[in-house]
């Protein structure tokens, strides 16, 4: 695989091809994402609870998401390489500046921030200044104290046009990629197909232009996982053929599938 950028992706959804995005938090699985053919790594906050061992991604600092995506980075993998801003290191337009170059002096192409219309301004000042976004809707789950849980999102007609709302905002803002999460499948194919940038979906049905999975998530290690889960090491041999079996059901349209969707 050449090195991906975000030209690679606008031509892949242009394309009607499917590409994929794994979590990685460190070189050596970073490596073997980039060689499964996945497009792009994400360096999720998701590693305060798969590596740090936290009920949520809250305790999270800036200084854990540049760590590893330093580590991640050192791979020189051939996936574009996402890091996410952890919670409260988006909130002032400084704080927002200064956070997101950390991650992409770090080694990142590209920041990914959880939340709707009112990122606009931070999505716009950071593309402006030459900080490529993704933005994640849905179930985000910095907000799980606000949802009261780790609950589907979307499900009532106000909750998806607002969802769709956010989502033609954040990409008039200049946002690069959207990652939705834990929404209704219709609601997901409706963003995908209205939106000109890529969305990548997570529990969102088959609609979406990628998929992306928690890494210990797709290779059956988590203690508890969510019905959108397919452990990919079942009938492989090693990691890397699970990562593989992953990267090429999502390229084939086998995964997801129905039961792994929402209504
Ligand atoms: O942190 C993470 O791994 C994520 C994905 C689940 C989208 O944000
Ligand atoms: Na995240």
């Amino acid at each position: 695989m050449a090195k991906v950028t975000t030209s690679t992706l606008d031509k892949m959804k242009a394309a009607g091809e499917k590409f994929v995005c794994i979590t990685a938090y460190d070189a050596t699985f970073a490596r073997l994402v980039s060689e499964a053919g996945a497009e792009t790594i994400l360096v999720g906050d998701s590693l305060g609870m798969v590596l740090q061992g936290h009920d949520s991604t809250i305790p999270v600092t800036v200084d854990d998401m540049a760590y590893h995506t330093e580590c991640v980075c050192r791979a020189q993998p051939d996936s574009l390489v996402i890091a996410d801003m952890p919670f409260m290191s988006y909130t002032t337009a400084e704080q927002t500046m200064a956070n997101a170059t950390a991650l992409m002096q770090a080694g990142a192409q590209m920041v990914k921030m959880e939340g709707g219309t009112w990122l606009s301004d931070s999505i716009s000042m950071l593309v402006e200044r030459g900080i490529p976004v993704c933005a994640h809707l849905g179930l985000t789950p910095q907000s799980v104290n606000q949802f009261g849980g780790f609950k589907v999102q979307g499900r009532t007609p106000k909750e998806a046009k607002s969802i769709l709302a956010d989502a033609v905002e954040i990409q008039d803002a200049g946002a690069s990629l959207l990652v939705l999460e834990c929404i209704p499948s219709h609601l997901a194919t409706d963003i995908s197909a209205k939106l000109d940038i890529p969305v990548i979906g997570i529990g969102a049905g088959a609609g979406t232009d990628a998929q992306v999975l928690v890494m210990h998530d797709l290779l059956g290690l988590s203690e508890h996982t969510a019905r959108f889960v397919e452990n990919f090491m079942d009938g492989q041999a090693t990691i890397q053929s699970a990562l593989k079996a992953f990267v090429e059901a999502v390229k084939a349209g086998t995964y997801p599938r129905e039961e792994h969707s929402y209504r």
